[in-house]
């Protein structure tokens, strides 16, 4: 639900005519030709939710903090995001969710433009109880990437299609990592020989690359599957110290001097007034 066009700057660089030709970027997530999920096979895996409505995915990395795209708070009041942890059919009342809501948001240069650093880390009201279907994700060293041609899974709550409702099932899929038609500042995918993919909806999702987290769905380009532009993530791997700063950091110290406010990067921020809502697609 948290589609949105931007327009396709010069970060884009030999893609730029390309994508002015075809409709610009899209920030996306929806599984396009996937396989619904086992249950709880992915314990990491989170539903972040407004008014009772999936919006965005995003990753349990610590068991008090959500990793998801910046893009999916970007302008919401993130008092009113509720954390569901444990889920599988949106549609059923389970007794393996954990509920939490946000008390604090880290952000990491995240650029709407040029939607570079589209990461954002949700600091929760609570820990999360780890059992069989609530778990911590494995993430990778700094700057251990993914290289072309390894096979990862995307996963996410989406829309099946443009025109179709979102699942009430996890949903899975099959991707390649391609270097081609990608910015060093993404990592890209692509379904070999059909048209399947990410897609409008829901983004934030992750990219599980031989069991560690290497991506955060960001956007597309062109269309959803178009099977021509790889679908876009965030490059995990080039966050991991960054991460590790925020989520290792001992809890509640006292500020070094009473009324100072923290000025480091990653410090909390105020929901601005946001003139890059999300706009609803459904
Ligand atoms: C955290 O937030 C959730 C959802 O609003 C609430 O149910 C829960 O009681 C809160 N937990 C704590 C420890 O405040
Ligand atoms: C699809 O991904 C799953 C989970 O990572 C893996 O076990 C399976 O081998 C993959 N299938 C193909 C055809 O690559």
């Amino acid at each position: 639900m948290t589609a949105r066009r931007v327009p396709a700057g010069p970060a884009l660089g030999p893609l730029l005519l390309l994508a002015t030709l075809l409709p610009g970027p899209a920030l996306a997530s929806e599984i396009v030709g996937g396989r619904p999920a086992q249950p709880h096979a992915w314990p990491f895996m989170v539903s972040l939710q407004r008014r009772g409505g999936h919006f965005c995915g995003g990753t349990l990395i610590a068991p008090n903090f959500v990793m998801s795209a910046a893009h999916c708070v970007d302008g919401l009041n993130f008092r009113s995001v509720v954390v569901v942890l444990g889920a599988h059919d949106l549609g059923e009342r389970e007794s393996t969710r954990q509920l939490f809501a946000v008390q604090r948001v880290f952000e990491n240069g995240f650029d709407p433009v040029r939607l570079v650093n589209d990461i954002v880390l949700l600091q929760l009201n609570g820990s999360a109880t780890i059992n069989a279907n609530v778990q911590v994700a494995r993430l990778p060293a700094q700057n251990q990437g993914v290289g072309n041609g390894v096979q990862c899974l995307a996963m996410g709550w989406g829309q099946l299609g443009t025109a179709q409702p979102p699942p009430r099932i996890l949903q899975e899929l099959n991707v390649t990592v391609v270097t081609t038609l990608c910015r060093r500042s993404n990592v890209c995918t692509l379904v070999p020989r059909r048209r399947a993919g990410i897609c409008f909806g829901d983004s934030g999702g992750p990219l599980v690359c031989n069991g560690l987290i290497q991506g955060i769905d960001s956007f597309i380009r062109g269309s959803c599957a178009s099977g021509f532009f790889p679908d876009a993530f965030a490059p995990v791997a080039q966050f991991v110290d960054w991460i590790n700063s925020i989520i290792r950091r001992p809890p509640a110290l006292p500020p070094a001097r009473p009324g100072q406010q923290d000025p480091e990067r990653g410090a909390a921020r105020v929901p601005p007034p946001a003139p890059h809502r999300p706009r609803p697609t459904q």
